[in-house]
Parts: C-alpha cells; structure tokens; sequence
C-alpha cells in the first residue's frame, strides 16, 4: 500500500464523535480526509476546520461539515501532513504553501497528529528547503535580509507566476542544508520585515505516524 496512505488511514481512528477537527492540507492528509468522508456518510458527527481553500474544497465535495475559524476557540484534534520530521518533533512544513493557515489552527489545537512516509524522518531539518510566506511588496529586500541567516531564498514560482498563498503572498524557498537551532531561528525569522509566517514548527507536534514499507510506526 502507498505509504502516505498507510500512515493517514491509522490516524483516522484517533477520530472521535463529536469533534472539531484541524483538516490539514497536501498530498497525506488527502487519504485521512477522503476516509473522513466516508465517515460522516455512516453518520460519525464532527466538524472540520480546513487549512487551506485545496482541502476546503475537498472538504465540501465530500460532504464533510466545515467551521470557519472565526467561530472556534479550541480544535479537539488536528491531522496533518509535513515535509520534514526531526528526532525532536521538529516540523518543516509548507511544501503546499499553506504553512501560515497550518500554523493558526495547530495553534489552537489540543493535539497535532503528523501523518508522513519515512523519507519525511531526518535526525536534523534543512534538507528541504524551509517555506517562508513574505508580503509580496518589497520581496526582495525581505529575501535579501533573509540571507543573513545563512540561507539561499528562492522565490517560489509557477508556470503562471510567483506562487500566490491563500492570503495574497509570496512564499520564498529558504535552503539551508542544515538547521541547528529550529526554535530560535523560527522566532528570528518572524520578526524579520516582510515575513508573515515560516514553515518551521516547533513544540506544536503532539505524534508522528510514519507509513513504512514495514507498516505504521508512531513518534511521540
Ligand atoms: C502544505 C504542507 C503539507 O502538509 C506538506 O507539504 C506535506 O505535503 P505532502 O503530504 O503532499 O507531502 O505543509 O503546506
């Protein structure tokens, strides 16, 4: 079976009735999401809370009741994906540009569940090159003041253009090789100006599911 889709099918028994739920977004998450779906055709009652327009859609066409954020106060439970896992639980996320709305709603979720296959599992981050949503006004002088953090920022771009997010803006691609420090370089990062958000979580992963060709293994 396809990893990504092993490891998001075990999360959705960490579902329960009654739920608000963090719907994260991507390419793992798509399998919990469709699995949700069938669900709450068999009558399971809970509500999601979609972190990006991609799953909002995907939400909607499966019928799965959705809360905007303004309405909610806590998330019981949020599953989503991500690019890179430390020892640490350290998270790189925002390969699909949705980092800034994944870092609102884990933030008020009670419990993060990380759903990857095993080429997401690193001793150390940086390997993938760490998404950083910038206000598209002045972008160069945010990726200029970014190199100073000992990155190569590359604006994130598509047949049509920059990548535009959910919120209006750009997302630079900040390789580093390397990160030692994920928690102070994610507080230095976000008083940098121009950033919005970075991708790095840090303290906010609860457990790992890992798909493997050996099955589901789980990281707490
Ligand atoms: C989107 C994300 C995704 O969760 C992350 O990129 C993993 O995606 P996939 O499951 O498709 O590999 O952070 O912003």
């Amino acid at each position: 079976m396809d990893k990504k889709k092993l490891a998001a099918e075990h999360a959705v028994a960490s579902i329960e009735e009654g739920m608000v739920l963090g719907l994260g977004t991507g390419s793992t998450v798509y399998w919990m999401i469709q699995k949700l779906g069938e669900l709450v055709k068999e009558g399971l009652k809970i509500k999601g809370v979609p972190t990006s327009q991609e799953t909002e859609a995907l939400a909607m066409k499966l019928g799965i009741p959705l809360l905007q954020l303004a309405d909610v106060h806590e998330i019981d439970l949020t599953i989503d994906g991500a690019d890179e896992v430390s020892a640490n639980l350290e998270l790189i996320k925002g390969g699909g540009g949705a980092l800034f709305r994944e870092k609102m709603i884990a933030s008020i979720s009670r419990r993060l569940l990380i759903v990857v296959d095993d080429s997401k599992v690193v001793t150390t981050l940086g390997k993938f090159p760490l998404p950083v949503e910038v206000v598209p006004f002045g972008w160069e002088l945010t990726s200029r003041k970014l190199r100073a953090f000992g990155c190569a920022p590359v604006l994130r771009i598509t047949d049509n253009g920059p990548f535009i997010t959910d919120n209006g803006n750009y997302i630079l691609d900040c390789h580093f090789d390397t990160i030692h420090n994920p928690e102070e370089l994610n507080k230095h990062l976000n008083l940098t100006i121009g950033v919005v958000e970075n991708g790095l979580f840090v303290n906010m992963a609860d457990t790992i599911i890992v798909g493997s060709n050996e099955g589901v293994y789980t990281k707490k």
